[in-house]
Order: C-alpha cells, then sequence, then structure tokens
C-alpha cells in the first residue's frame, strides 16, 4: 500500500470515530468546539449533530511554546494563524447557528453563564495540565447530563498519553463519568439528570 493511500484510510477511520461521537450528542443542542484550526471538524458537526448553536473558539495565536509541548495542530507562524481565521470566518462565521470568538480557551470560558451549554468538544492545547484546565474550567458551563467530549485520547504515546491520564485524573474528583471511548475519541457525561439529554 502507498502511504498516500494509507494515510487516507487513517484519516477515514478518524472520520467515522468522529461522526460516531457526534451522533451520540442530542441535536438542536448548544454546543461548542473549542481548538477549530481549520474548521474541518466544525463541518461535521453542523452536518451530524444540527446544533441551535455552535460556538467556535480558538485563539489562532502562534504559540511558541506550543510545537514544544505536548501538543497537536501547530502552523509555522502568525500569518498562517491570520489566513486560517479569515477562511475560517468567511466560510463558517456567516451562519445563523454558529459564533466565532478568537481567544484562548481559558478568556473565552468567562463570556458564558453556568449551565450554558447541551455538550461541548475539547481538541485545543493537549498538554495534560492545559486539558485538566479545559476541562475544570469547562465542567460548570455544562448544563447537568451533559456532555464534555474530545479529541485525540489515545495520541501521544512519547508524552505518555497526556490527554487519556488528563481525563482519568479528572475522572477521580469531579462530577463526570466517562461514558465511551471510540478510538481517539472521548464522551464524558456530568452527572445528573436533565430529560433533554439522554444518552442514545
Ligand atoms: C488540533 S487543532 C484543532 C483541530 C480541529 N478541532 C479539527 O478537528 O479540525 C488545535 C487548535 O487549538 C488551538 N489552540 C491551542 N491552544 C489553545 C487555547 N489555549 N485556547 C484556544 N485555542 C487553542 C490552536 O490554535 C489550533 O487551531
Amino acid at each position: 500500500m502507498n502511504w498516500k493511500k494509507h494515510y487516507h484510510q487513517i484519516l477515514q477511520t478518524r472520520k467515522r470515530s468522529r461522526v460516531s461521537l457526534l451522533k451520540h450528542m442530542p441535536k438542536n443542542a448548544v454546543c461548542a468546539e473549542i481548538g477549530v484550526w481549520m474548521g474541518e471538524f466544525s463541518d461535521l458537526i453542523l452536518k451530524y449533530a444540527q446544533p441551535a448553536k455552535l460556538y467556535l473558539i480558538d485563539c489562532w495565536e502562534f504559540q511558541a511554546a506550543f510545537a514544544s509541548e505536548a501538543s497537536l495542530g501547530t502552523a509555522k507562524d502568525q500569518r498562517s494563524y491570520d489566513k486560517m481565521y479569515t477562511a475560517v470566518s468567511h466560510r463558517l462565521g456567516q451562519k445563523p447557528n454558529t459564533e466565532i470568538i478568537r481567544a484562548y480557551s481559558q478568556d473565552a470560558v468567562t463570556q458564558f453563564p453556568d449551565y450554558f451549554f447541551d455538550w461541548l468538544y475539547l481538541d485545543a492545547n493537549h498538554s495534560y495540565q492545559h486539558v485538566l484546565r479545559d476541562i475544570r474550567l469547562y465542567l460548570p458551563k455544562i448544563k447537568p447530563g451533559g456532555y464534555i467530549t474530545g479529541d485525540d485520547y489515545t495520541w501521544g504515546k512519547e508524552f505518555d498519553y497526556p490527554v487519556k491520564r488528563a481525563v482519568h485524573d479528572i475522572l477521580t474528583t469531579a462530577p463526570l463519568k466517562l461514558v465511551k471511548t471510540i478510538r481517539s475519541q472521548y464522551i464524558l457525561r456530568k452527572v445528573g439528570h436533565s430529560a433533554s439529554h439522554k444518552h442514545r
């Protein structure tokens, strides 16, 4: 098999597991993607989860330390991030059910009241500390019975799987349950009951 075909198969498998995650999410929800990059997964959210409102949160900022940390999704300079932001804004920013927030996740969180989101997808900085912090910061913003989901659960062997470690550490103290992992995708559910957020 040539490398192009192999890479294509990897992408297709990844897409299937992400679509499978989205099919677990309630429709007509208020949700967010944290870490948007070029908005490829945002398209899938719109297509498969059909949200009432999707917040797209990304700093689109070159971070010198980012590449050397246990992180994914790095462009080489600020110009590349500005271009990416412009392209995403043009393509997705005009839709009635999307809102783009160009900010760091830790700053954007203050814009939302508690119990605001039905679910969110975390795919920003993948270092252990950042994943832990993002889950802690956004947990109060999730409705009871809502979901914190994310990417790259199985990523980063060389960093001792930072996302997986953060997810499992938070589970020991926070009111969250691990519902399911689908290859590199994870689904956590906030403990509490809400009739409109039954896990399907
Ligand atoms: C792996 S990419 C996201 C990929 C996207 N979810 C997709 O599936 O196509 C990571 C993104 O997180 C953003 N990012 C990194 N640290 C962040 C932070 N602290 N707050 C917000 N965005 C951040 C980067 O700018 C980058 O666009």
